[in-house]
């Protein structure tokens, strides 16, 4: 809640019941939206309105943090002491899962050193990417660092929203079937990776959502009908450093734009941290 202009009268509150409150509400708060209305006069029902204390606290809670983004700013990718990442130290084919929030604080992706099935670093070519929702399509630019093998995606499965450990990168070393969540590759995935030719996936345990890391993380099975947003990364091939700079394809799970819905990442850089390993 912002500063109240007026103090919140408790008798007025009692005696008028909502239609104190809402009129204090807009003219202190800010315009309440029909969803939240209904659910405040919910609540006022279900606690009575002697309740005015806890009625606020709740209501505060209620308040969306309309805040964002208004662009993407370009953030170096560092570690948990604030020193820059390099890339050329990222390991390839890394099935430990590695996360860094940007542009926004509850938006999260992963940074992943793609290789082969030797565990090689690969070039990752530009590719045009198709959303199968609606048939639309956008240009992934490809990897970055000294074997443009580096890639990062959101780590929100735009299915529905699952994230880290159910969501992650299946390495080629673990492409396999048969092992307990969260490492749950079904046969469906295995096939749709040999048939686009790739040693790796991402692929989303919740429901069997299925992404090409390799082609700006498109969809290889559903039931998802759209790919994970890439973050789109710069390389500065003289300090081998990392940064995000912006991100491309469909708004993050969740959002309605990548650039709303949450609090910006603050500062210029956004610290990169190794979770765990999903594999047994
Ligand atoms: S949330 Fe990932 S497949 Fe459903």
């Amino acid at each position: 809640m912002k500063n109240p202009r007026t103090r919140f009268n408790d008798e007025l509150f009692v005696k008028n019941g909502e239609d104190y409150l809402f009129k204090y509400l807009d003219s202190n708060v800010g315009r309440i939206d029909d969803s939240r209305r209904k659910f405040i006069k919910g609540m006022i029902f279900g606690i009575g309105a002697a309740a005015v204390a806890s009625a606020l606290g709740a209501i505060r809670g209620l308040e969306v943090p309309i805040v964002g983004a208004k662009s993407y700013t370009k953030m170096l990718l560092v570690d948990s002491t604030g020193s820059a990442v390099k890339a050329s130290a990222f390991p390839v084919n890394n099935p430990i899962i590695t996360l860094y929030e940007y542009p926004l604080q509850n938006e999260i992706n992963f940074v992943l050193n793609l290789g082969d099935q030797q565990n090689n670093p690969v070039a990752v070519p530009a590719a045009e990417v198709t959303v199968p929702l609606d048939g639309s399509k956008y240009k992934f630019a490809g990897g970055v660092g000294p074997h443009k093998s580096i890639v990062s995606y959101s780590a929100i499965c735009q299915h529905l929203g699952c994230s880290p450990p159910e969501i992650h990168l299946y390495p080629p070393d673990e492409m396999k079937t048969g092992m307990p969540p969260p490492a749950l590759l079904p046969p469906e995935a295995i096939t749709a990776a040999n048939s686009a030719g790739i040693p790796a996936v991402i692929h989303c345990d919740c429901h069997g959502s299925t992404y090409d890391p390799y082609r700006g993380a498109a969809v290889l099975t559903g039931p998802t009908e759209r790919p994970l947003p890439s973050v789109v990364l710069e390389w500065d091939s003289t300090t081998d450093q990392l940064y995000a700079v912006g991100e491309v394809g469909v708004p993050v799970y969740g959002h309605t734009s990548t650039l709303e819905g949450g609090t910006p990442v603050t500062g210029s850089s956004t610290v990169v941290t190794a979770k765990i390993n999903p594999f047994p």
